[in-house]
């Protein structure tokens, strides 16, 4: 049986602070992408805004009041860097869906008829990570993996708290109150995996894990159903 994982690719991935760095990502997860077609697997791949993003947000920002606007401008940017990612792969003949789908209906329609799909943001009011759990569902995944730039799930913000602990095993509802599922969200505050996506994982029962992306292997790894250093989430 064909076997489908969805991701969601943070943005930050895309732009290691190192060059040399970004040459290895890229052509690391062009090896993984391969060697995971060859097997047959199937990949939805949801990519983040990362720094265009927040260039143009920034930018836009003193003359745009209206919060959803300035949403459709992150989800522009999520599509500049779907498209990066989609060509990248495309180029040494992977079988990558030639367009970048703008919902996850479509989307999964095109997991039926190619081994990668490359898509970004939907519509405002959340971010990627939402995405990528809302294909994971439709797409009948069994979990949604969030790559990220962070090695685990701490169990306070380690930007600030030196002795935040990382975490390895936590249930949906343990995440949710970490990333601060049902408080009001506060501006420009960013949690390990959008709430919004923890919320719609547990209404659907569906196993999430949070590793660090910059790490290509371990994603492999998990998508390949083998053990990883990162945050499990189960229902
Ligand atoms: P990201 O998914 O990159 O969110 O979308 P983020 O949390 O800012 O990024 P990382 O994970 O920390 O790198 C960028 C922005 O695009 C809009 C939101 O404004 C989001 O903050 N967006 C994205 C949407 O409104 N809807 C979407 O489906 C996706």
């Amino acid at each position: 049986m064909t076997e489908t994982h969805i991701v969601a690719l943070g943005g930050s991935l895309l732009r290691p602070e190192e060059e040399s760095g970004r040459v290895k990502w890229f052509a690391d997860l062009r090896d993984l992408a391969a060697k995971l077609q060859q097997n047959g697997t199937r990949v939805g791949i949801v990519v983040g805004g990362g720094l265009p993003a927040r260039e143009a947000i920034t930018l836009a920002e003193p003359y745009v009041g209206d919060v959803h606007a300035l949403d459709e401008i992150g989800i522009a940017a999520t599509r500049l860097n779907a498209t990066i990612i989609q060509q990248v792969l495309r180029e040494p003949g992977l079988d990558v869906a030639g367009m970048i789908p703008l919902d996850c209906d479509h989307a999964a329609s095109l997991l039926g008829e190619h081994n990668f799909v490359v898509m970004g943001g939907t519509t405002p009011g959340h971010t990627t990570d939402a995405v990528a759990v809302e294909l994971a569902i439709k797409a009948g995944a069994g979990r949604c993996i969030i790559a990220t730039n962070v090695s685990y799930v701490y169990d306070k913000d380690p930007r600030t708290n030196d002795d935040a602990s990382p975490i390895s095993h936590l249930t949906l509802a343990e995440l949710g109150e970490i990333c601060g599922l049902g408080k009001p969200r506060q501006a420009g505050a960013s949690a390990v995996v959008d709430p919004v996506a923890v919320e719609w994982a547990i209404e659907a029962n569906l196993a999430m894990c949070v590793l660090d992306g910059r790490v290509i292997g371990l994603l492999g790894a998990a998508l390949e159903g083998r053990d990883f250093s990162g945050t499990n989430i189960t229902v």
